[in-house]
């Protein structure tokens, strides 16, 4: 059993955005809040788009969070509130059966799938009533999970309201199930950072069982997130979903050919695991099996043996029906290449000679480059951001989180960290003014914090 989220006791009014989001709560609501908690966003160091094939991530928690004040009450409803106003308030009387509308993701949904997770865990047909002012400083859309800390933050308000009690591995799992109600079916890493994160340290991430090791970062470097500045929303589109159906079509295909039940495997993990082979082993079987020309849906239904309707409703996601064509050779090389760079950083992070730096940055690279060529979730503002950091004197650099947009990760050694900020800043972001005008909160060093946490007052 591990740990519950911490409850932390802090005077409010010592801390600048607590006060202020204490006193807009009062504005707003005419009373003060009972509590307050908050959940963090992420940057993922290395390991792209393989958590939801049974692989291991190395992400790390970063200081931007989802901040929320809460008040309880009895009268069933929730009340939610932003302090951006971009995003419209929200008010409802909370029924059993919460229901989320995949086709129009609203801010506040992301919210309701942690409530309903909570809900469905406990069984719970009267829910407290909840007013509830939010305060994100996660940049929406950026690759840096700020919707899954709003998930996060949610669902540990919810419990905590409804006066329960949850392991941080619980709600971490909760968390990743429930917020599949918007329809992305994301793997574990957001939410299980958010939870499991500890200040100082970057985690390893192991799934099935849900596990969080230390990785003790190198001396002499800090890693830098920047942001190419194109918007990439998940829920909107189905590129994601695409990329998970691909992986789950190669796992039985894979399966298939070495004889194993396809019908039972899921993840490209589980092939592995049957076969029981290495990694390297792995790359050879996709290259053996798998040819590099897309998969057209007939080709995989004669391999599986499955009609073209089997093939939609047990392989394809709502959001993927229209999808005619399947990289799957690609889609497995990434996947199990990837699982070994993580392996290979956790293993360098851990020996750490004054060599290892060099090594880091290569893994980072290759990661990008397999992102970019294999998996194809980079775009070209990414893939030039990554380039112009590199030149900027980073010893790796790559896309991080879901792509397709948003931000790079890149392992700046601490001695060059302004230089490289200053050539970032004047070969990406002042040329153009859409870009300059975000380049305070799309350039900045981060450092590993810490996890999510029920805030009181002191
Ligand atoms: C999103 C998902 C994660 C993970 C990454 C890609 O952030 O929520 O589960 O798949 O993309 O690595």
């Amino acid at each position: 059993m591990t740990a519950n989220p911490p409850k932390i006791k802090t005077a409010i009014n010592t801390n600048e955005r607590l006060k202020n989001l204490k006193n807009i709560f009062e504005t707003k609501y005419g009373e003060s809040p009972l509590f307050y908690a908050c959940a963090p966003g992420r940057v993922n160091l290395i390991g792209e788009h393989i958590d939801y094939c049974g692989y291991s991530v190395l992400p790390m928690a970063i200081e931007q969070n989802i901040l929320a004040a809460v008040s309880v009450n009895n009268s069933g409803t929730i009340q939610l509130a932003n302090i951006n106003p971009q995003y419209q308030d929200f008010k409802q009387s909370c029924p059993e059966d919460i229901t989320i509308d995949r086709d129009n993701p609203k801010w506040y949904y992301y919210f309701l799938c942690g409530v309903k997770g909570i809900q469905e865990r406990f069984g719970i047909t009267r829910l407290a009533g909840m007013s509830c002012v939010i305060d994100g400083t996660i940049p929406p859309s950026s690759g840096l999970s700020s919707s899954s800390a709003l998930v996060c933050c949610s669902a540990l308000i919810t419990m905590e309201a409804n006066e329960k009690s949850l392991s941080k591995v619980s709600l971490a799992e909760i968390c990743a199930k429930c917020e599949q109600y918007i329809g992305t079916e994301g793997g574990g890493m957001d939410q299980s950072i958010s939870f499991l994160a500890e200040r100082g340290t970057a985690k390893l991430i192991e799934f099935q069982p849900l596990k969080a090791t230390d990785v003790k970062l190198p001396e002499g470097v800090v890693f830098v997130i920047s942001n190419c500045c194109k918007e990439m929303n998940k829920a909107a589109s189905s590129h994601y979903n695409i990329r998970v159906v691909e992986c789950r079509i190669a796992t039985k295909m894979l399966a298939q050919a070495r004889g194993l039940d396809s019908s039972r495997l899921l993840k490209l993990a589980q092939v592995q695991t049957e076969l029981k082979a290495s990694l390297e082993e792995m790359l050879a079987l996709v290259d053996e099996v798998l040819h590099p020309e897309p998969y057209s849906r007939e080709e995989i239904c004669k391999v599986l043996c499955i009609t073209l309707e089997q093939f939609s409703t047990d392989l394809l996601s709502a959001n993927t029906q229209d999808v005619t064509h399947f990289k799957l050779h690609q889609r497995a090389k990434h996947v199990y290449g990837e699982a070994a760079r993580v392996m290979m950083f956790k293993s360098v992070c851990d020996s750490g000679p004054a060599e290892s730096i060099q090594l880091l940055g290569e893994l980072m690279n290759q990661s990008h480059a397999s992102c970019r060529d294999l998996y194809e979730c980079s775009c070209p503002e990414l893939d030039q951001l990554v380039d112009i950091c590199l030149k900027s004197g980073a010893v790796g650099s790559r896309l991080t989180g879901a792509g397709w947009g948003g931000c790079a990760v890149s392992m700046v050694p601490s001695e060059k960290i302004e230089s490289f900020l200053q050539a970032v800043r004047e070969a990406y972001f002042l040329p153009d003014p859409r870009r300059a005008a975000m380049e305070k909160q799309s350039l900045f060093v981060s450092k590993p914090g810490g996890g999510a946490a029920v805030i009181l007052e002191e």
